[in-house]
């Protein structure tokens, strides 16, 4: 059966890598259709020979369309992903709307494939770093149990949506030129900073950003005891989260067991040569279809404890390459 896809939020930062990642995959180009808001109705997207006219994102719209993967955001996902389940399309939502859902499967396929199984219309994908996070955290925890874990990340701008890498090179280029830096995305300039302040503060003082890894993770691992600490960072990096991460596991750790585990585990590359100045780096990571994963050894203040550094493409595995490796599991299983 061939499947049509609807890509809703074509024109913004992940719908371009979505479109980009399924004609990689030989998807045909005639059975893409692009959806974003009224604003970019009617405007061609073209990607190599292939060009398309992008259409408003409306309920009637999702009549044809098999699959529907929603990069839009919370409020578009929350007016519309119903809408298009109503009319036997399948979702798979990239925004943090139904995640939480205890109806709404929340999957990695490397870490919990058979989630899907009982989906009732929406799939969820997680948060980009927390699907970035686990392809070093899910392979130790299967060797070790995982036990609890603290977390820094290193946020790229384009997690932000396309506005915010604009703003990046712009704020560049005012440096340079010794002109005010502009801000609209972020509160503060991010060129040549960092904003400990990723989505929006809860009460606790933590952000939201930083509860959905303990939230998600959980979910996605099946650990309701787990606990997480994180602090979330945004970085002047164009593309590519790097998250440094300390564990604390049930069993006691041994760093050549643990190399193993990453290297035999397929979302993750073991990048862990020190001495020869080899670690994972955004610039080496992005459009790349693996996490890289290194700096790994003994933690000096946890028991069981492992510190290592994870790093991976947030357009891709955190978002469009894992919603297309969603859709191929469903297709695998039969389920569309
Ligand atoms: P548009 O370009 O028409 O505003 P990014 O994450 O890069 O900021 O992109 C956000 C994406 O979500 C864009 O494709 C944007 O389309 C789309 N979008 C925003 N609001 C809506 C909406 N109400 N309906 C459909 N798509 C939307």
């Amino acid at each position: 059966m061939s499947v049509t896809i609807g890509i809703v939020g074509a024109t913004g930062a992940v719908g371009q890598e979505l479109i980009k990642l399924l004609l990689d995959r030989m998807f045909p180009a005639n059975h893409i259709q692009l959806f974003a808001s009224s604003r970019s109705a009617g405007k061609t997207i073209s990607v190599g020979q292939h060009s398309w006219e992008v259409v408003e994102a409306v309920p009637e719209a999702f009549e044809n369309i098999d699959l529907a993967i929603f990069s839009a955001g919370g409020s578009t996902s929350l007016a519309l992903a119903k809408e298009a389940v109503a009319r036997n399309c399948i979702v798979i939502d990239n925004s943090s709307a139904f995640r939480m859902d205890a109806d709404v499967p929340l999957v990695v396929p490397e870490v919990n494939p058979d989630a899907v199984d009982n989906h009732k219309g929406i799939v969820a994908n997680p948060n980009c770093s927390t699907a970035v996070a686990l392809m070093g955290l899910y392979p130790l925890h299967k060797e070790f149990g995982l036990k609890r874990f603290f977390a820094s990340t290193y946020q790229a701008v384009s997690g932000s949506g396309a506005a915010a890498m604009i703003e990046l090179e712009n704020q560049v280029k005012s440096w340079s030129e010794k002109k005010p830096l502009e801000c609209n995305v972020y509160p503060h300039p991010i060129a040549f900073n960092l904003i400990p302040h990723v989505d929006t503060f809860n009460e606790n003082g933590y952000t939201r950003e930083e509860l959905k890894m303990l939230n998600e993770s959980s979910k996605i691992m099946n650990l309701p005891n787990l606990k997480a600490s994180t602090t979330c960072v945004r970085v002047p990096v164009f593309r590519s989260h790097s998250i440094a991460i300390n564990a604390e596991f049930e069993k006691p750790v041994d760093i050549e067991v643990a190399r193993k585990s990453i290297e035999a585990f397929p979302g993750c590359e073991l990048v862990d040569m020190p001495e020869k100045n080899l670690y994972p780096m955004p610039l080496d990571f992005s459009e790349k279809e693996k996490c890289g994963v290194g700096r790994l050894r003994k933690d000096l203040a946890l028991d069981n404890g492992l510190s290592f550094w994870v790093v991976g493409d947030q357009l891709w595995k955190g978002a469009a390459l894992n919603a297309i490796q969603i859709f191929e599991l469903m297709q695998k299983k039969g389920l569309i």
